[in-house]
């Protein structure tokens, strides 16, 4: 399942000495990763069984995914650009979203807070959210923001793949008068109530911050709450943090080293840990897997699944929705983040932000102990 990249010998709080490799290339040869796939999901297929009814709160940016579905038919004669012919639209929820659809597919309690607009986006995200189970009392709803949408163009000819052709984006900063401070802090009372995990979904729009946040993650973590993080900006800004999941650019930023090779990736994962106080960071590098950093030692995860990714969108929801509920439940790190890989690796199997299920993820690994 794993390579132990670096044991820790000394007393040293600096995470490994050797770091982990750079690309799966140089990891290992697919057939030496056989076995210890296998070992790998025979250890993780419990844990499916052991997620289900735990309680998780998703504080965040909610987000409507919006598809357009075109067919591609000419040049315009205005300009040097496509026309497209509009076929259909899809949506889903996305970000917090996102996160709080994969954690009820895993079979989680959850509760959400955070903020959409008076409009159709804000009641699609509500109506999706409320299909699946959640509690949606803290979606509250913003009488001078709409709802963020992102709208992604997608065109094709009548037998090829939808190809994306441009995103728009749509939505600002949440503003917080005193009214709405005070109902974002009731709400978050009331949804953290009894959960025994936190996902905080931070994509910049001011639903959550660090500044917010921050009065109640080291209550929460005194009363063994584990809080997961995944923030696209400003993740520097946190603290009391159990597990944190940025993908490489984001460790980067946030840490304020450039990672172009293992050296860059280790010394930014030291950092950004002491930085954010975080129990355990997991840096996503795409296919070449995750690396777990824990208070002793880094591990590198061989990416899950063989095939080519047909749409990473949402991913990285799958991954902290995933970690966190598996944390919750009392699954060692190693554990929690291996599964959080294979749910990644089911994500971005399939188009579009797709949440992944817990009958998913057990034939996953069922599909994995067959080798
Ligand atoms: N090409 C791939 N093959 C297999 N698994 C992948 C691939 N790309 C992503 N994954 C899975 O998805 C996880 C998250 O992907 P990534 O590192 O791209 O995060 P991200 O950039 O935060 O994603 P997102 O855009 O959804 O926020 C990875 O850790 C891995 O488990
Ligand atoms: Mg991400």
């Amino acid at each position: 399942m794993t390579r132990t990249v670096a044991r820790k010998r000394t007393a040293s709080r600096e995470p490994s000495a050797r770091p982990a490799p750079s690309t799966s290339r140089s990891r290992t040869a697919s057939s030496a990763r056989l076995p210890a796939r296998a070992l790998a999901a025979r250890r993780l297929r419990p844990w499916v069984d052991r997620l289900r009814g735990v309680r998780v709160a998703v504080w965040g940016d909610f987000l409507l995914d919006e598809y357009w579905q075109c067919r591609s038919t000419r040049v315009s004669r205005e300009a040097p650009v496509l026309v497209l012919d509009y076929r259909s639209r899809s949506a889903e929820g996305g970000g917090a979203a996102n996160a709080a659809l994969n954690l009820a597919a895993l079979g989680a309690e959850v509760a959400v807070v955070g903020w959409v607009g008076p409009d159709g986006p804000g009641r699609e995200i509500r109506a999706r959210l409320v299909a699946a189970g959640c509690d949606v009392r803290g979606l509250l709803v913003h009488p001078k923001a709409p709802t963020v949408v992102k709208t992604r163009i997608v065109a094709g000819d009548v037998h090829t793949a939808l190809q994306q052709v441009v995103r728009v984006d749509r939505g600002e900063r949440f503003p917080l008068a005193a009214a709405q401070q005070r109902l974002l802090e009731a709400a978050v009372r009331q949804a953290v109530e009894n959960a025994r995990g936190v996902v905080l979904s931070d994509y910049g729009y001011d639903s959550v911050t660090p500044e917010l946040s921050r009065p109640w993650t080291s209550a929460w973590r005194r009363r063994r709450v584990t809080v997961g993080l995944d923030a696209r900006f400003r993740l520097a800004g946190y603290r009391g943090i159990t597990v944190a999941t940025p993908n490489e650019g984001e460790a980067a930023a946030a840490a304020g080293i450039g990672i172009a090779d293992d050296a860059g990736l280790r010394d930014a994962a030291g950092r950004l840990r002491q930085r954010i106080a975080a129990v355990h960071l997991i840096v996503t590098r795409a296919r070449d897997g995750p690396t777990l950093w824990g208070a002793t030692r880094a591990i590198a995860l061989p990416a899950w699944g063989g095939e080519e990714a047909v749409d990473v969108t949402g991913a990285g929801d799958a991954v902290v929705a995933t970690v966190t509920l598996a944390l919750a439940a009392g699954a060692p790190a190693l554990e929690a983040a291996a599964l959080a890989n294979v749910a990644g690796s089911v994500a971005v199997s399939r188009r579009g932000a797709v949440a992944v299920t817990a009958a998913e993820l057990s034939a996953a690994l069922d599909a994995g102990m067959e080798h």
